[in-house]
């Protein structure tokens, strides 16, 4: 090993967390360098993480390819337009998603020269004493020194030990890349990336069964908005079974055989062509630190830190979903910033109560803040204003009339402590709530907000108007 190399941070992981840790520091101007082990299909090193790769940017280039092959057999024709029947050429749907991913991994690479953070590309392993070791792809090993360490090792597929990923068996990595549309496609978890992907592949003509360990569908969820998804779902084909308990899998000549048991305790089987496993995520700590560093893990392998990202150890922080809290690429983001901000000595910051969750899904999903339900468990007074994007003439104009907006205000200081939607571009429209949260503001300061007509925007000013019973352009 040659001579150790000194930089002021070395960050482990160059995905969502770790790349805006990276350029924050370097910005800041820290002498920072960017360790990464990924390769992309091409087997050449890619920056960006699962973010990148394999999860946000790839996921949304194929739910936007499928909603456009799906608008065309279920939405063209109400807008008079008529063609032939319409056909997939489903490599070119994935070539223009690989296209997509080089081109923003090799802008991260871009934007780390821009920087003068030195990037290396290989097995980064923390040390004792803030030394990362990185075994790089060449077989050979080199030896950093740091004054701070950010661990940014992000997160992997949860595997069950009956369902083994294989060709059939498949992860998001599997169903990212799938060659032609599976006739019959499982899901197991109707969680966030069985409802984006298993819709990608219903759009295409799967026929997908998704099996949901839990009774409630979407219980992370605003109740109200569960429900009318799960209606929405239904309406495109999406069979989602709750309750289910899957204890087997069997891959044969005729497909996968899935065992479960249902929600009345009855055992059934389901057959597929491909199984995507999607039960969630855990962190990607396993080889990550040596002997002796002193940073704890807790019983799910995530890194313990404090509200600060610090792990308790002189100069070793981390971020993103390596530690707690959800598994967002802007949480990460966030993460990354405050840390580079911290060792920079600035006042580095992350606002918990107002990370967007958003699932990307035909009619979109997106809250900000506390649900109605949180809010009755908790004994928060609160009143509840909504507005259906039916009653929108911009969302009937576009053939998008399902779904609603709903704030959630205090009931005495009238502060904004939640905003749900559901319903066409929410995952845009739910930036209203967050920002108003963030100024701390009122359900009145949002109602007496001019949104620009005729546009979805609407919805949420009359939810607020709602609040009060004040909306215009319904019955309060
Ligand atoms: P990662 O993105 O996982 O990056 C970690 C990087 O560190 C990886 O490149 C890994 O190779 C590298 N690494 C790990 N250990 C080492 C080591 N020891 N040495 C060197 N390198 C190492 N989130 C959203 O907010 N919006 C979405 O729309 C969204 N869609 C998603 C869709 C899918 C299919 C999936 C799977 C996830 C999605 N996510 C989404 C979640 C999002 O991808 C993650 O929250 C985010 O990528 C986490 O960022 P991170 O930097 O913590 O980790
Ligand atoms: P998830 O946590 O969203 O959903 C997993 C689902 O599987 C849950 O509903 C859970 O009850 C269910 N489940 C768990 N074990 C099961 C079992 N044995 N049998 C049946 N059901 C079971 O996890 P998912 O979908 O894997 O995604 C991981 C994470 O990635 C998400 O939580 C999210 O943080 C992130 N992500 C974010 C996206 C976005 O922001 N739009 C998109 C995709 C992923």
């Amino acid at each position: 090993m040659s001579e150790q190399q000194q930089f002021d941070v070395v960050v482990i992981g160059a995905g969502p967390a770790g790349y805006h840790a990276a350029i924050r520091a370097a910005q800041l101007g820290l002498k920072t360098a960017c360790i990464d082990a990924a390769l992309g299909k091409d087997g050449k090193p890619a920056l960006g993480g699962t973010c990148l790769r394999v999860g946000c940017i790839p996921s949304k280039a194929l739910l936007d390819s499928s909603r456009q092959f799906w608008n065309m057999g279920h939405l063209f024709d109400q807008h008079g337009i008529s063609f032939d029947k319409p056909a997939i050429d489903v490599k070119k749907m994935v070539a223009r998603k690989d296209g997509i991913v080089k081109q923003f991994t090799g802008g991260i690479a871009a934007l780390f020269k821009a920087n003068k953070i030195t990037a290396f590309y290989g097995f980064g392993q923390l040390q004792p004493g803030n030394v990362v070791t990185v075994k790089q792809h060449d077989g050979s090993e080199v030896a950093l020194k740091a004054t701070n360490v950010i661990l940014a090792a992000g997160s992997d597929s949860i595997e069950l030990p009956f369902a083994k990923f294989g060709e059939h068996i498949i992860d998001n990595v599997g169903a990212l890349d799938l060659e032609k549309v599976p006739k019959r496609l499982g899901v197991i978890g109707a969680g966030v990336i069985g409802l984006e992907l298993g819709s990608v592949w219903k759009r295409l003509g799967a026929e997908v069964t998704i099996l949901e360990g839990l009774p409630n569908f979407l219980a992370a969820a605003d109740a109200e908005v569960s429900k009318v998804a799960a209606r929405e779902f239904k309406k495109q084909g999406l069979d989602i079974k709750l309750g289910c308990k899957c204890t087997a899998t069997e891959v044969k000549k005729d497909g996968v055989h899935i065992r479960y048991t249902d929600d009345k305790d009855a055992a059934q089987e389901l057959v597929v062509d491909k199984l995507l496993v999607a039960v969630g995520r855990r962190a990607a700590t396993k080889g990550l630190l040596a002997e002796g560093t002193g940073v704890q893990l807790n019983e799910r392998g995530q890194i313990v830190v404090d509200e600060h990202c610090h792990t308790g150890v002189d100069g070793v922080w981390a971020v993103g979903d390596c530690v707690r809290g959800p598994m967002l690429a802007h949480k990460g983001f966030e993460e990354g910033i405050a840390v580079a901000e911290l060792i920079a000595g600035l006042p580095g910051h992350v606002n918990f109560d107002t990370i967007p969750w958003v699932i990307y899904t035909e009619p979109e999903i997106a809250w900000v803040g506390k649900t109605e339900e949180q809010l009755k468990a908790e004994g928060i007074p609160y009143k509840a204003g909504s507005f259906p994007f039916a009653a929108v003439g911009r969302a009937v104009a576009m053939a998008e009339p399902a779904g609603f907006v709903k704030v959630l205000a205090h009931a005495e200081t009238d502060t904004i402590l939640g905003m749900h939607l559901v319903g066409a571009n929410v995952s845009e429209l739910v930036h209203e709530g967050v920002l108003a949260m963030e100024f701390k503001g009122s359900a009145d300061d949002l109602a007496r907000i001019c949104h620009a007509h005729p546009s979805l925007s609407e919805a949420v000013h009359d939810a607020a108007m709602a609040v009060h019973k004040r909306a215009i352009h319904k019955a309060n």
